[in-house]
C-alpha cells in the first residue's frame, strides 16, 4: 500500500491551473525527491499534500487514510520550510515543545520528546537560546526537529537547505540522509538542486511545467532519462545532444549526422525504429574521450576551453556546428586550438525523438 497516494491531483491559483490531473504513489520510508525549476509547482504539490491549499479536484491519500479535505493537523504530516519560520521571542527548546504543548500532552512526556530530538540533532546545548543566537544550519535544525517531535509518518520539507551557504548545505544534506536512514520514516523533500535530488532520493520525481516528467530512481532518470528536458535538466554540464537521424542497413540501424555516424544497432529502442527517422543522440561528458592512437577515432573535434574542476576537468570541444564538452582527468595536458579524435562509450548514448522530444 502507498503511503502517501495522489490520484488526479488538480490544483488552481484563481482560474490558473497550476496542476492537473496528477498521479503519483509513495511507498512507505522512501525519500522522494520533487526536482524541477522554479515555478513548476513543487511547492503547491508538497502544500497541496500538507493541506495548506485547497485542491480543485482529485484525491490524496495517507496512510490509507482519504486526506483531501482534512485539516493540515489531522493529516499525520510534519512540515519544514526553507524560511525556518522558528518564533523568534521563544527559546529552541518552546520552538520544539510548542505544538505538543498547546496539543495538551503530558509535559513529561513533551520533555522525553524533545530532549531525544535534540540530542538526534546535536541541539541539546542550545536549548535555551534564541533563534537570533543561531547559525542558519542551527535554525534549519531546529525547525526540522520542530517537525520530528510530533513523531509523525510522513515528512514535507521544501527547500530546507536553500537559505544556507554551500558548505553547510552538504553537512546538513548528509544529516537529513543520516535521519533518514535513521528513523525510515517517508519523507517528500522539494528541491531545484539537482545535485541534493541525486544524493537524498530514493526516488526522483522530476516536474515541469507542472507535469510529472520522470518519476524513478536516481541512477534511471541520470542514466535514462525519459525526455530531452530530464536530459538536459540533470548533470553538470548538460548532456551534449547531436542532431541526426537513423538509417537501416542490412538489419543494423546507425545514427547519422553531420559529425558522426555509429552503429547503435544494441541501443535498446521502446519502439522499432525506421529509415530516415530523425534522431537526437545525448551523451554525457563522462562518456566522451579522446580515442586511443590504436583506436579510429569517432569524431573529430577543436578544443575550445578548458574548465579545471580540481578532481577533473571539462574540455569544451567544437566539430562542424556542434559543441561538446568532454571530462577527463585534471592532468591531461590539453591547448587551446589542438585538433582531438573524440570517441564515445556507445553503451551510455540516449537517443531521443526531435519532435516529441521523447526517448526512443
Ligand atoms: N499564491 C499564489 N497565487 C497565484 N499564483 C501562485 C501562487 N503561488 C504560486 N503561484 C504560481 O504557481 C506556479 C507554481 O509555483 P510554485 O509551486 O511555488 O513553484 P516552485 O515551488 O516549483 O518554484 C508559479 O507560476 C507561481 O507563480
Ligand atoms: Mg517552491
Amino acid at each position: 500500500m502507498s503511503n502517501v497516494s495522489l490520484q488526479a491531483l488538480s490544483i488552481s491559483y484563481g482560474k490558473t491551473p497550476i496542476l492537473s490531473h496528477l498521479d503519483l504513489e509513495i511507498q512507505e520510508g522512501e525519500f522522494v525527491v520533487l526536482l524541477g525549476p522554479s515555478g513548476c509547482g513543487k511547492s503547491t504539490l508538497l502544500h497541496g499534500i500538507a493541506g495548506l491549499i485547497d485542491v480543485t479536484g482529485g484525491r490524496i491519500s495517507i496512510a490509507g487514510q482519504d486526506v483531501t479535505w482534512a485539516d493540515p493537523k489531522d493529516r499525520g504530516i510534519g512540515m519544514v520550510f526553507q524560511s525556518y519560520a522558528l518564533y523568534p521571542t521563544m527559546t529552541v527548546e518552546r520552538n520544539l515543545s510548542f505544538g505538543l504543548r498547546i496539543s495538551g500532552l503530558d509535559i513529561t512526556e513533551v520533555k522525553k520528546r524533545v530532549a531525544h530530538v535534540a540530542e538526534m540533532l546535536q541541539l541539546t546545548e542550545l536549548l535555551q537560546r534564541k533563534p537570533a543566537q543561531l547559525s542558519g544550519g542551527q535554525r534549519q535544525r531546529v525547525a526540522i526537529g520542530r517537525a520530528l517531535v510530533r513523531d509523525v509518518k510522513v515528512f514535507l520539507l521544501d527547500e530546507p537547505l536553500s537559505n544556507l551557504d554551500a558548505k553547510l548545505r552538504a553537512e546538513l544534506r548528509r544529516e537529513l540522509k543520516q535521519l533518514h536512514q535513521n528513523l525510515g520514516a517517508t519523507m517528500i523533500h522539494v528541491t531545484h538542486d539537482q545535485i541534493e535530488a541525486l544524493t537524498l532520493a530514493t526516488r526522483i520525481c522530476v516536474m515541469n511545467k507542472g507535469v510529472i516528467q520522470q518519476f524513478d530512481t536516481p541512477e534511471v532518470v541520470y542514466s535514462h532519462p525519459a525526455n530531452r528536458f530530464v536530459a538536459s535538466f540533470l548533470g553538470s554540464p548538460s548532456m551534449n545532444f547531436i542532431e541526426g537521424h537513423l538509417q537501416i542497413q542490412d538489419r543494423q540501424v546507425f545514427f547519422e549526422s553531420s559529425v558522426l555516424r555509429m552503429d547503435v544497432s544494441h541501443y535498446a529502442f521502446k519502439v522499432p525504429p525506421s529509415s530516415n527517422q530523425g534522431c537526437s543522440l545525448g551523451i554525457r561528458a563522462e562518456h566522451l574521450f579522446p580515442a586511443a592512437e590504436s583506436t579510429a577515432p569517432q569524431m573529430e573535434t577543436e578544443l575550445l576551453l578548458v574548465e579545471p574542476m580540481g578532481a577533473h576537468q571539462i574540455v569544451w570541444l567544437q566539430s562542424n556546428d556542434v559543441s561538446l564538452a568532454m571530462q577527463t582527468e585534471p592532468q591531461m595536458a590539453l591547448s587551446v586550438g589542438e585538433k582531438i579524435g573524440i570517441a564515445l562509450q556507445a553503451q551510455k548514448i540516449s537517443l531521443f525523438d526531435p519532435s516529441s522530444q521523447n526517448r526512443l
